[in-house]
């Protein structure tokens, strides 16, 4: 039996064929690893003009405005900010929310604390600091006010936006800039 390897060349359509499947597999390839890199330089969705975002619930999801305004005033609802940090919005009046919301992290070592609805007062577990309704300090040893984000309803939806202007508080720049 003879078994004899054809020595000529592949037809240009067998070899066209070859070019077109290595040149997909090279396309795919390069794309596959290229997507992660340009979804990098794609701004996130759900982020307004002045680095607004959506208030969310623990699970990343955005929280109804309906859901916060239906509790009473005085309420203190925790939410996720900017960069996902827990901010405390406040119930001003029936329906409406503070256009102020305070960061929970406590400006002596950064714990977080709550909100003790009966001394009216932010009270950090760690060592002690008490904070006004407001988010200044009432004792230490922190030696900062709380962090502010600007609140704004629009439709249903709750939207965080950084605070870069004076701090009503001090009437100072905000040390957090
Ligand atoms: S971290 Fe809050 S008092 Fe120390």
């Amino acid at each position: 039996m003879e078994n004899t390897i054809p020595d000529e060349n592949p037809s240009l359509s067998r070899r066209q064929l070859l070019n077109f499947l290595t040149g997909a597999a090279v396309a795919v390839t390069t794309g596959s690893a290229l997507y992660p890199l340009a979804q990098f330089f794609v701004p996130p969705r759900k982020v307004a003009a002045g680095g607004g975002i959506l208030a969310k619930d623990q699970l990343g999801n955005p929280i109804p405005a309906s859901q916060i305004l239906a509790e009473p005033p005085g309420t203190r609802a925790l939410i996720a900010g900017l960069a996902g940090e827990p901010t405390y919005l406040t119930l001003k009046t029936e329906g409406s929310l503070s256009p102020m919301g305070i960061v929970d992290h406590c400006t002596h070592l950064g714990c977080t604390f709550p909100w003790n609805p009966m001394d009216q007062q932010f009270q950090c577990p760690c060592h002690g600091s008490l904070y006004d309704p407001d988010g200044k300090v009432v004792r230490g040893p922190a030696p900062l006010p709380l962090k502010l984000v600007h609140v704004a309803v629009k439709d249903d939806a709750i939207w965080i936006y950084p605070w870069n202007e004076t701090d009503p508080r001090t009437g100072k720049s905000p040390w957090w800039v």
